[in-house]
């Protein structure tokens, strides 16, 4: 009931052992039914464990956690609304299908958030970019907002937050609360997000239920540091190379 995967779930074997594919039991009742996991492949922890490695090279932490991120953007995809849309075939022949119902807008949270940009504008070209400049106190770890600037529309558009971290869930709460006060619908937010973990699920869960949110792992909980444990470090500093 807790975690809904975003395509189907995989049989855990002895090399994806099922403590891997879940959030530890003691938080799963809290998470809601719009945490979509990925998957647990074996593919999928193999890249994690090339850039979950501390001695990765930057150029490897880079295309792998890219390769990640595209799984994560096509799996938000699957998340937004379709309608009808009939085409002809090359043999006049009628296939009934599917198109993208409503207009989307990507909106990453500066910085780190703009590492997920790329792979969301190879899958949606032309895809319109919103930004949200949120930065975490060094010390307190609070966030502040220091800049916004979005599509006009943006209240009648589906909304992919993209930030690759969800650890005490503070920046996201901040960002869910801007998109809110611009009066974008909790339903029309989902939020891509790499790696988070029980905590950072809950914050954004009780305060906003209707907000789904797509990660490719649910880590242990948060060190007093608020990392996340066993995590990734800080993935903007590994991405961009500032740490
Ligand atoms: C990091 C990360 C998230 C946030 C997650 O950003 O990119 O935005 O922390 O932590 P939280 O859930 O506890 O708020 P940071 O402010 O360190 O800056 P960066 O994006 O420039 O790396
Ligand atoms: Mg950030």
């Amino acid at each position: 009931t807790a975690l809904r995967p975003a395509t189907t779930t995989t049989t855990p074997t002895a090399a994806t052992p099922a403590r891997q594919t879940e959030a530890p039991s003691a938080y799963q009742h809290r998470l809601g039914s719009g945490v979509h996991l990925l998957p647990q492949t074996d593919q999928l922890r193999a890249l994690h464990t090339v850039v979950r490695d501390r001695d990765a090279r930057r150029e490897d932490f880079v295309f792998y956690a890219g390769r990640i991120i595209r799984l994560l953007t096509e799996a938000a995809l699957n998340l937004l609304p379709f309608e009808p849309y009939e085409v002809t075939t090359p043999v006049g022949r009628t296939y009934r299908g599917l198109r993208f119902a409503d207009n989307l807008v990507g909106v990453p949270i500066v910085r780190a958030g703009e590492s997920m940009e790329a792979e969301l504008r190879a899958v949606v070209p032309g895809i319109r970019i919103g930004k949200v400049l949120i930065q975490r106190d060094r010390t307190t770890k609070q966030p502040r907002l220091y800049y916004t600037a979005f599509p006009e529309d943006i209240a009648s558009r589906q909304v992919l937050l993209l930030d690759p971290m969800l650890a005490t869930g503070g920046t996201a709460l901040a960002a869910i609360e801007v998109l809110r006060d611009l009066g974008v619908p909790e339903e029309n937010i989902v939020f891509v997000t790499f790696i988070t973990c029980p905590e950072g699920l809950a914050a954004v869960g009780d305060r906003y239920p209707g907000v789904r949110i797509v990660t490719s792992a649910i880590e242990e909980g948060l060190n007093e540091n608020a990392f996340m444990m066993p995590g990734i470090g800080d993935f903007g500093d590994r991405y961009f190379g500032t740490d």
